[in-house]
């Protein structure tokens, strides 16, 4: 068979499956959009990095996984970041298969809109998972994740990290209007949902939030951050380290920190690469 001249005799893989190359074919189910963010079913190989998941993200590439497509459809030759947001073990039936959920809050991109047009079980071509992910101090009890509804699901492993070891979480988001029922779902019941407009409160609430928490995580538009360390700064005089860390708002497009893409200003006037570096970082790297 000439794959290079007739793409539709392609065989699409039937089970998740490593590539030389160290990506991998996973098997993806669209779900639900939830507040306007994407959620991906993956089935995954076993033997996926599984170590600080919350904040770690896979490319995939937005092309059919076929070798004439790989070749010759450049349509959206740029990977997608989709973020982490759950993982199931493989079972005694699927030994070999894990279930991953994954997430992006880019749902205009048209990358994502590919993505979420996939049929039930169709292969895509992902690299990961990279970056470096949100770590909870061991003493930690009390986190309050600082998000808006369409990038919160990005931080549900580590909330759930959280209450796996008996602490208490408050998520405050950014938004109006009453919370989606899709994201209710989504969410822990054992966690404190709040959210608030920014034109109605957001400050004081989240000073509230922050000065209740030992832990934060944030996970925001650029243009929030500003706000989070003036909290910061307000309850607790200055940005100390391990308090507060942020999922910076960049593009991710190689992963490898040959594109400079994600270059991130530093609080000490230096710019890193937010995919290798990041994209979680302390806020106290952040700003000063
Ligand atoms: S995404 Fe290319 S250098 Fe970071």
């Amino acid at each position: 068979m000439n794959t290079d001249s007739n793409p539709v005799q392609f065989t699409a893989p039937t089970l998740p499956a490593w590539h030389d190359g160290g990506d991998l074919t996973a098997l993806v189910t669209p779900l639900q959009d939830v507040a306007g963010s994407l959620l991906l079913s993956a089935a995954l190989p076993a033997g996926v990095s599984r170590a600080r998941l919350a904040g770690r993200y896979f490319l995939a590439r937005c092309v059919e996984p076929s070798p004439w497509a790989r070749a010759h459809d450049w349509t959206l030759y740029r990977r997608r970041p989709l973020f982490v947001a759950g993982w199931r073990p493989a079972t005694a039936e699927a030994a070999q298969v894990e279930r991953w959920l994954l997430t992006s809050a880019a749902r205009g991109d048209a990358g994502v809109h590919w993505l979420a047009a996939r049929p039930e079980g169709a292969a895509v071509n992902l690299i990961g998972p990279l970056g470096n992910g949100f770590v909870l101090p061991p003493r930690a009890r009390h986190l309050a994740i600082v998000s808006e509804p369409a990038r919160v699901a990005a931080l549900l492993p580590l909330l759930h990290e959280m209450l796996d070891r008996g602490g208490r979480t408050v998520i405050l988001l950014q938004g109006s209007g009453a919370i989606p029922p899709a994201l209710r779902d989504l969410l822990p019941f054992a966690a404190e949902v709040q959210q608030v407009a920014a034109d109605d409160g957001w400050q004081e609430r989240l000073q509230d939030a922050l000065g209740w928490a030992d832990v934060a995580a944030t996970a925001l538009p650029a243009s929030a951050l500003p706000e989070v360390l003036q909290a910061v700064r307000t309850v607790r005089l200055r940005v100390e380290r391990d308090f507060v860390q942020a999922l910076v708002d960049v593009q991710l497009v190689c992963g490898y920190g040959a594109c400079h893409a994600c270059l991130t200003p530093l609080g000490n006037g230096r710019w890193t690469r937010a995919c290798v570096h990041g994209p979680v970082f302390d806020l106290a790297d952040l700003g000063r």
